[in-house]
């Protein structure tokens, strides 16, 4: 069974101080965990945080974003290639905050998740509905559209995603999904990426939107969640070290 991926999703949050500090507890108090973690820091951050995590595997190097361009006249971007000279393992492609604020459609969503992937980078997919589309019962039909584009454009390559179920509604609100709730969307996922690929086995589906410590155990329990991605909760070490605990537990 493949152990349980915990990560972080810092945001826009953080400074050279305060990452420091975060990062020496989550390290001092991780040790001997029977699971991966994983942060993902703002891109300002990497060559600092990659110079913390160097010589241990525990927890992994991620970014929040990648550019769906290679190279070339665009302002502002981060290449997957850029990404590759610190090391980054992982690269949240599609989180709710960037489809609503920069308008990622479901197309760049799965450019950006081939970028990753073509510079063997783990792109951590998120798909999510938003509150009106769950009480307008579209909850299945958004989330399979929005995976139906990165498993259209990246193909058998599919295999080696992490994808994250992050319903809009839970995200920073408090009000997290009941484990039911997320384990049914789960299996749907599951069932999806099982008919587009024969090695579904491998790819994990994190739960993400208001987990914490005390609501993780039961959300990792669900037989087809397979991690958490953790927001406010990845910015303090007790909580991020009792939520990546659960997970060495439900390994
Ligand atoms: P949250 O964020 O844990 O603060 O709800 C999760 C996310 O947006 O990835």
């Amino acid at each position: 069974m493949k152990k349980k991926l915990i990560a972080g999703n810092w945001k826009m949050n953080g400074s050279l101080a305060a990452n420091a500090s975060l990062l020496q507890a989550v390290l001092d108090g991780s040790k001997g965990m029977n699971c991966q973690a994983a942060v993902c820091v703002p891109a300002a951050y990497l060559a600092q945080v990659q110079t913390i995590l160097s010589g241990q595997t525990l927890v992994a190097l991620g970014a929040q974003d990648v550019s769906a361009q290679e190279v070339g006249a665009f302002t502002g971007e981060i290449s997957a290639g850029m990404l590759n000279d610190f090391s980054v393992r992982y690269a949240i492609v599609g989180h709710s905050e960037r489809r609503q604020y920069h308008a990622e459609s479901d197309a760049t969503v799965a450019l950006k998740a081939q970028r990753a992937l073509s510079a063997g980078i783990t792109p951590i997919v998120c798909v999510g509905e938003t509150l009106a589309d769950r009480e307008a019962g579209k909850t299945e039909e958004v989330v399979k559209r929005q995976l139906a584009a990165v498993i259209h454009t990246n193909g058998h390559c599919i295999s080696e995603i992490v994808v994250a179920y992050e319903p809009v509604w839970a995200i920073g609100t408090g009000r997290t999904a009941s484990p039911e709730q997320a384990q049914e969307v789960h299996a749907v996922l599951r069932a999806q990426l099982k008919a587009a690929t024969s090695h579904s086995d491998r790819i994990s589906i994190l739960y993400g939107g208001s987990m914490n410590a005390a609501n993780a155990a039961q959300l990792l329990a669900q037989p087809d969640i397979d991690g958490g991605l953790i927001g406010g909760a990845a910015l303090k070490a007790p909580d991020f070290l009792a939520i990546m605990a659960a997970g060495s537990v439900s390994a």
